[in-house]
Formats: structure tokens, sequence, C-alpha cells
């Protein structure tokens, strides 16, 4: 339960801060006061193991030394000289062409998720040929919520969107296979459409998508789909734009989720595991679609608070401590730890309908039924609220609680985590018997 000073605050608050939380933190009502490496402490002082990790952002956990000292150090040097060079960004580039994919060459930085999507829309109009004025995108995808990231996927959280400029292909939901069919049975059907597509509508530019989507409840594509897609793309002329917003920088056990999928995107958008909760958010692309002079005019990877120095601090330490200290393999073997566990919950709960994920990346979708596959929302908030109680911190949307622990959890703490959680669907299935 909400602890009776956080209670207060909550209600003094109320008068005045306008509708529109999270579903996490509209149900969970915490006020949190202070975050230390994966837990977290609310203002009645209750702790909670946070296996959300932020927002997905704190890949080293809460307050990480090196990063705390990072911004201090910055924070007493200089705050925002527009978009000039200052002293980290020089460095900032050599260290993300070391972790990124070799053609992925050239970078813009950027504060949002939503932000660097726009920019990455942006060079794509500007690169394309006359004609092609179209955008592909997958149903079931998220990329923020400025108009041009809203006006690719057609949904919108709670409103309609404005029905856009782009044209949707199937997404991996073998869960929810829209197409009816039984994977591998079907084939990868859903990429064989979204591949016909391709090459039958000459007026797309880019396919913007996400390698695993995300806020959709941690889709993640069986083998062959993205082959498939991807070569479609190359051999038509359409350029890959990956939305690795929620998955690049180590969430799923490589650098770009892409990796695995073996996709060589042209340009990819990369921000939550960037900067430890810092808001930043990097560009990164192909030096011919990037460099293009329609591409490149003055100011157009400028804003006010792009290339700002705390963020590229900020983004800096993370990354330094990520690739020092090998954490992208301790995501691979807390992942497997992980998948273990969660699929023991799946064998022990019905309402479990399906668990699924990628190295730190999970999604647990709760059902009414394992027949009908009927979504339960009210299971899934029952859980995460008695989580909440129990000390574990989660992430909720819908019907499917997401689980994004940092990658600098030991394992101790993440197997308590996943024996809260299931102690959490135990006491709520056993009340609703
Ligand atoms: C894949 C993806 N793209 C874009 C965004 C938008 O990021 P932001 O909320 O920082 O604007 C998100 C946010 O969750 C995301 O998951």
């Amino acid at each position: 339960m909400t602890g009776p000073r956080q209670l207060d605050l909550l209600a003094r608050e109320t008068a005045h801060l306008a509708p529109g939380a999270s579903e996490e933190s509209a149900l969970g009502r915490r006020v949190f006061t202070e975050g230390r490496g994966a837990v977290l402490t609310d203002l009645d002082g209750n702790q909670y193991i946070d296996l959300a990790a932020g927002t997905l952002t704190q890949s080293l956990g809460h307050c990480h030394p090196e990063v705390v000292a990072a911004l201090t150090e910055q924070a007493a040097r200089l705050w925002n000289v527009h978009d000039f060079s200052t002293a980290g960004r020089a460095e900032l580039c050599d260290l993300l062409a070391r972790l990124l994919p070799e053609q992925l060459d050239t970078y813009g930085f950027f504060s949002t998720g939503a932000e660097v999507v726009e920019a990455a829309l942006r060079a794509v109009q500007a690169v394309a040929e006359p004609g092609r004025n179209r955008i592909g995108a997958l149903r079931h995808g998220f990329h923020g919520k400025t108009q041009g990231a809203r006006m690719l996927v057609h949904w919108d959280i709670g409103n309609q969107a404005h029905a856009g400029n782009s044209i949707l292909g199937y997404s991996p939901y073998c869960y929810r296979c829209p197409l009816d069919l039984e994977h591998p049975s079907c084939g990868v059907r859903c990429a064989t459409l979204v591949r016909k597509h391709i090459a039958e509508k000459p007026n797309v530019s880019a396919l913007v998508f996400e390698p695993v989507l995300g806020a959709a409840g941690v889709i993640v594509p069986p083998p062959g789909y993205w082959e498939q897609i991807g070569d479609a793309c190359r051999d038509n002329g359409v350029l890959l734009v990956a939305d690795e917003v929620l998955t690049g920088g180590g969430r799923t056990g490589t650098f770009l989720a892409g990796e695995q999928f073996g996709l060589e995107p042209d340009l990819v958008a990369l921000s939550k595991g960037m900067a430890s909760g810092f808001p930043f958010a990097v560009l990164a692309g192909r030096s011919d679609v990037l460099r293009h002079p329609d591409a490149a005019r003055a100011g157009s990877t400028a804003s006010t608070y792009a290339n700002n120095p705390l963020g590229i601090a900020a983004a800096r330490a993370t990354l330094e401590v990520v690739a020092r200290d090998t954490l992208i393999d301790n995501v691979r073997s807390l992942g497997e730890l992980l998948g273990e566990r969660l699929a023991e919950l799946h064998a022990r709960f019905d309402v479990l309908g399906d668990v699924r994920g990628l190295g730190l990346l999970h999604g647990l979708e709760f059902v009414r039924s394992r027949e009908t596959r009927e979504p339960a929302p009210d299971i899934a908030r029952a859980v995460y609220l008695t989580a909440l109680d129990l000390g574990l911190r989660t992430s909720i949307g819908g019907h499917i609680i997401r689980l994004a622990p940092p990658f600098t959890i030991d394992r101790a703490l993440l197997d308590e985590g996943v024996t809260l959680l299931g102690r959490a669907v135990e006491r709520v299935t056993e009340a609703t018997r």
C-alpha cells in the first residue's frame, strides 16, 4: 500500500497536476526519493527491486557512481552553448563508432526518443527520390508522441492518431497471429506479405520499425521475418530505419537488437539505453544518407537541447561502463536466468498466456483463459499492484507486464524479483478463485 507521507504529497499535487500520467504511475501512486543500483526507496522508506530500470533507461542501475561523477563534473563547468562542440563530443563519437556496426559511422545528438525519430524522418524525406512520398511501418509499432511519429502507426495511446502517410505491414505477433496461422507451419507469411507490399509499392521511401516491438508487449520476431523484409527493402531501394529507442544500447544482448536478425539498417534511432536516464538520443546513420547535401542542410540536426553537454557527459560515462565492464555479456547470461525463471511461472499459472523476451527485455501476457487468449488487463493490474506492495517494481501496459532489469543487477536480486512476481501472481489468482 502507498504509505501515508506519499498519500499526503500525492493529494497535494493533484490540485494542479494535469492528468494523463502513464498507467504504471497512475496506478502505482508512489513517491520515490532515491535509487541505488537496482533498488528504489519511497518517501515512507519502503524499498523496491526495480525490474523496470527507470523507463528501461537505467542500464547501469540508478545513480551509477561514474555517471554521477561525470554529470557533476560537467554541471559545474558548462550546461548549454547551443550545438557548439564541447570537449566530450568527439570522444562520444569515437565510442559509438566502436560499439555500432561499421556502416553506422555518422551521428546526430538529440534529447528524446520522439525527437530522434523525427530527425530520422526528416533525413528520409530529404534523400527520398521524387515519387517516394510514403513510409512503411508495422502494425503494433510505437515511435513516440510527436505528430510525425504518431502518423506512422495509425493508433495511439488512448486516442485515434491522425491516419498519416504510412503503409502498415504485419508485425510478427505469433501469439495473436493476425493471419490466424501457427509458427513454423505458417512459413512466416506475415513477412512474405510485407515483402510483397514493399516490392509492389514503388512510392515507399523507408520502412520505420522496431526490430523487437517493445510497447506492444515485447514481440520477438521468429527466424526468417527480418531476413525476408530486410532483403526486400534492399532490393527495392527502401531505406531501413530501425527504431531502437527502447532496444538499443545492449538491452536484448547485442548493442542493437537488429544485429541478432541480420539487419543492416541505414538509420538507427537510440535513446533509452544511452545516458542512464538523462534526456539524450542518438541518430546513427550511414554517411551517404546523413551527409547527403539535402539531409545535411544547416540546422537540420540543431535544436535547443540537441548536443547538450550534460547529455553527452552522461552518455559517454554510461557507454564507457557498458563497454569496459562487458555488460552486454551480463545481459545475455542474466537474460537466460530471467527466461528460465519466467518459464517456470508460465508453467505454474494459467493466467500467464505467453511469456517471451530477448536478453533483459521480457513481456508477460495475462489472459482470462489459455484457450480463448482473451486479454485480462484487470489481472495484470492486480499483479502489478500486488508486486509493488511486495517490494517489486515492474512496468505495465494494458494486459502486459514488462520486465527490463538493469544490466548490473546481481543474480540473487534478479531471482528474488521473479520470486516476488510469482508470489504476486499467486495471491491474485487465489483471490479471484
Ligand atoms: C520504440 C520507441 N520509439 C520511440 C519512443 C519515444 O520515446 P520518448 O518517450 O523519449 O519520446 C519510445 C518510447 O517508449 C519507444 O519505445
